[in-house]
Formats: structure tokens, C-alpha cells, sequence
């Protein structure tokens, strides 16, 4: 037994979590995100436990060791089943209005994804759609939005701005994030995304834009304290590299963390400006030479990959993720949920991460845990099942961790625990719904 386990003996406790086939702590490095091989070290104690107290993680070991030193009236037993960290989803555009399924089948139809933006559709038809939406309803938005992520296990999301593109409808989303943030239990990383494309005001001035980001719209987020990052669209024919180092050093100025949607559909040199700049993260990464690949090594810039959002972009083309681990940058995964791409779930993330980017579920997991924080500054609450951090733990109805990637296509998740309070109980509803049943026999 621990130290810290007897230390704390016979407490009573919020809960406890025992008997788990496998509990998936992705402990050892802490605050660190994992490399190289060790990605594919997830610290698995098998027949696993872990305690909660006051929403917070005070034991994890062998069931027989938790148990023996701290009683609850809470006991979930997780018997046939994993448990891990709760999901990380490090890249999010959370807040928008409308939809763009008939852009879809334009997509479907041949279309591409640029040709849609510059006549007027795309991230612009939504801009439009967020533009008429009222505070409440995007609140209402973001709020289905988050149960469906929680559901499937997320615990903790960045979210983005974008679709506002003057200062007011900017101020107004990153508010409603803010809002999110308090009203629901999902914890949400808020992120300045005002250069996400040039608005129609400006089709004739794009430097006017860019001056208006970095002069008005940055200052006054940072003032409120309305984001913590700022990041940029950098693609060829929306921000340039240089427009997107310009706003990127504004909003590092103004306390602003820069990240950087890099080399979605060009190699533009987005990871090298990422390293150079010290961005925490440089995201999508489709188009990225290895020379930017080694740099963001260097420097411990995250790459967050987003194979729902190549999916999505129909041109089977995945990022280099195997070439990136073996240069040792600290790989994560996310969603991209936006209405190009409209996943909530990060079980998919890892199921095409797998198939197309071939990762083993087990870097599968760490990208979209630990390693997922740490791209989004976290990795000191949350990302890994350690003593101290926050008890933000899914269950998983599944044997093993290999079962992820490889069952697809439905919702694995039996129960979320976010701060150590239970918010999701699949199992529970289910033997509900079978007393129900039986009653009417
Ligand atoms: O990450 N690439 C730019 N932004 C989003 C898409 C946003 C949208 O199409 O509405 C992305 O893919
Ligand atoms: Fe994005």
C-alpha cells in the first residue's frame, strides 16, 4: 500500500471506483505529455480502485488496497469493465448557430472546402447564422452541444470564437462560452479565434482586418479575460503566415497563448511558425514538412490532430502522426466539432486515428488524454488518474483498452464522473428501464 493511501485510511469518502479489469491512470509523468514510446505506456493496473474526495482523486491502486484503507457509501463497481481519465477534447469551434448539411452534399458532389468559402459559404454562412443568433440561444446551443461531448465521455473542452468576425459578435461568443463554463459541468478552455477568415466588410481591406484583431478585438478579449489562447486560421487564401505572426505576437503581448490552425490543406509553413513563435499547440498539420515537425519537437509544441476533420474534408489525406511520435512531439487528438465536421465524440477520433493515422489504441488514449491537456495547459487538473487531480473519470463497457478503435460506431461509455460527482449512469438507466419493463409484464 501507498503512503498516500494509509496516510488517508478509513476516511469516508465521496467514492470509490473498484474492481476494474483495467484502470487506464496514464500516471508516472504527471504534468508532462508523453513522447515517442512512451505514448504507448498507459499505466494499466489490472482489479484497479481509485478514491474521491471533496471532487478530487485521494488513491488509486489495487481494488484490495483502496478498500482496505477508505470506506464510502458510493461504490461503483466497474467488474467487465476499464476506466480511464475523462476525455480532453483540445479542439473545439463549441459556439455556432445554423448547420451546413447542403453544403455537405455540395461536398459529397465534388465540391471542395476552399471553392465553398470563397463563394461566400462555409465558416461565412455560419458567421451569418451566429451573427442573428441572441445570447440565449447559442447558450441553448452550447449546452446540447456539451451533454452530447459528456456523454460520450469528454470532461474538459477548448472551444473557440470565429464565427463573429467584428469585435462585438466576438466578445459575444467568447460571453457565451463563459456562460457555458459556469452553467455546465463540463470544464471548457476558452480560445480568441477572431482571424478564423476575412468577413465581407473587409474582402476589399484584409490588412484592415488584421489590424482590427490585433489593435481592438485582442486587447479588449484580453482585458475581460475572455479567452486564454489565440489562435489563427493560417491557410492559403485566408490568413498568410505572416498576418498569422503578427496576430499571434499581439496576442502573446496581450497574455494570450498562441496556437495555430497549420497546414490544414497547404504547406504553408504553419508548424514552423508555431515553434517559432512558442505556440503551445499547431493543429490539423495535413500538409506539414518534417523540417516544422522536428522544430515543434524542439520546442515541446503539441500537435493536435484531427482525423474527423480530414475525414470530414473527403480528400483521403491523414496527418503524419507516425512521423511526428518518432521525432517526439507531444501528439494529442481532437474533434474539430464544428459544422463542417460535426462530432461530438472523441471514441471516433481515436477509431480513425487508428485506422488512418495507425496509432495503437494505446497512443490513441494518451493523445486524447494526458496528452490532450497538456495542449490545452492542463495537464496539472486533469488528463491522467493521479492523486491530486480532479476525479474526472469515465468507465468504459468494455474488457480491455484495445476495445477502443477497434468496437466503433457506438457509444461506449457506462458512466462519467466529472469532480468526482456521477453525471452519466448508463447501467443505471438501463436496469430502470428493465424494472419499468418488468412491472408491465
Ligand atoms: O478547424 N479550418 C478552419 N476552421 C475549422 C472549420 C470551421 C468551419 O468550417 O466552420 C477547422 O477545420
Ligand atoms: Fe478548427
Amino acid at each position: 500500500m501507498s503512503k498516500a493511501v494509509k496516510a488517508r485510511a478509513r476516511e469516508k469518502l465521496d467514492l470509490l471506483i473498484v474492481n476494474a479489469d483495467e484502470l487506464v491512470t496514464l500516471s508516472g509523468e504527471s504534468q508532462r505529455p508523453r513522447t515517442g514510446k512512451q505514448m504507448r505506456e498507459i499505466g494499466i493496473i489490472r482489479d484497479g480502485g481509485l478514491a474521491v474526495k471533496d471532487g478530487r482523486i485521494v488513491a488509486v491502486g489495487k481494488t484490495p488496497d483502496v478498500t482496505k484503507a477508505f470506506k464510502a457509501e458510493n461504490v461503483i463497481s466497474a467488474n467487465g469493465k476499464i476506466v480511464l481519465p475523462g476525455f480532453v477534447d483540445p479542439h473545439t469551434h463549441l459556439v455556432f448557430a445554423g448547420s451546413r448539411e447542403d453544403e455537405f452534399q455540395m461536398r459529397i458532389e465534388g465540391a471542395s472546402y476552399m471553392e465553398i468559402l470563397k463563394a461566400g459559404g462555409g465558416i461565412l454562412r455560419t458567421v451569418r447564422d451566429t451573427r442573428k443568433a441572441s445570447f440565449e440561444k447559442l447558450v441553448d446551443y452550447g449546452t446540447e452541444t456539451l451533454d452530447s461531448m459528456l456523454e460520450h465521455g469528454t470532461t474538459t473542452v477548448e472551444a473557440k470564437s470565429g464565427y463573429g468576425l467584428t469585435t462585438k459578435d466576438e466578445m459575444k461568443m467568447l460571453e457565451v462560452v463563459q456562460r457555458l463554463n459556469q452553467l455546465h459541468s463540463v470544464d471548457i478552455v476558452p480560445t480568441f479565434l477572431g482571424a478564423h477568415t476575412i468577413p465581407p466588410e473587409f474582402f476589399n481591406n484584409p490588412q484592415g482586418y488584421v489590424n482590427l484583431v490585433t489593435d481592438e478585438m485582442i486587447p479588449k478579449v484580453a482585458e475581460k479575460g475572455l479567452a486564454e489562447f489565440c489562435d489563427v486560421f493560417c491557410e492559403k487564401g485566408v490568413f498568410t503566415l505572416e498576418q498569422a505572426r503578427r496576430i499571434l505576437t499581439a496576442g502573446k503581448n496581450s497574455g494570450l497563448k498562441p496556437k495555430v490552425h497549420a497546414d490544414e490543406m497547404s504547406r504553408l509553413g504553419g508548424a514552423e511558425l508555431a515553434a517559432g513563435i512558442g505556440a503551445v499547440s499547431a493543429d490539423h498539420m495535413l500538409f506539414s514538412s518534417n523540417q516544422g515537425i522536428k522544430a515543434m519537437a524542439e520546442k515541446g509544441v503539441a500537435a493536435i490532430l484531427l482525423p474527423t476533420a480530414a475525414f470530414s474534408l473527403m480528400t483521403n489525406r491523414y496527418a503524419d502522426a507516425r512521423t511526428m511520435i518518432d521525432f517526439k512531439v507531444p501528439v494529442a487528438l481532437g474533434t474539430d466539432f464544428n459544422p463542417n465536421c460535426w462530432v461530438e465524440n472523441q471514441q471516433l477520433v481515436i477509431a480513425l486515428a487508428c485506422h488512418f493515422m495507425k496509432l495503437t489504441p494505446a497512443e490513441a488514449i494518451t493523445a486524447t488524454t494526458i496528452n490532450a491537456a497538456y495542449a490545452v495547459s492542463r495537464a496539472n487538473e486533469v488528463g491522467s488518474l493521479e492523486i491530486g487531480k480532479k476525479a474526472d473519470v469515465i468507465v468504459l463497457d468494455v474488457p480491455n483498452h484495445k476495445f477502443l478503435g477497434y468496437r466503433f460506431g457506438v457509444n461506449l461509455v457506462d458512466k462519467v464522473i466529472k469532480n468526482g460527482r456521477i453525471v452519466i449512469d448508463k447501467e443505471a438507466s438501463r436496469n430502470e428501464f428493465r424494472l419499468m419493463e418488468e412491472q408491465k409484464m
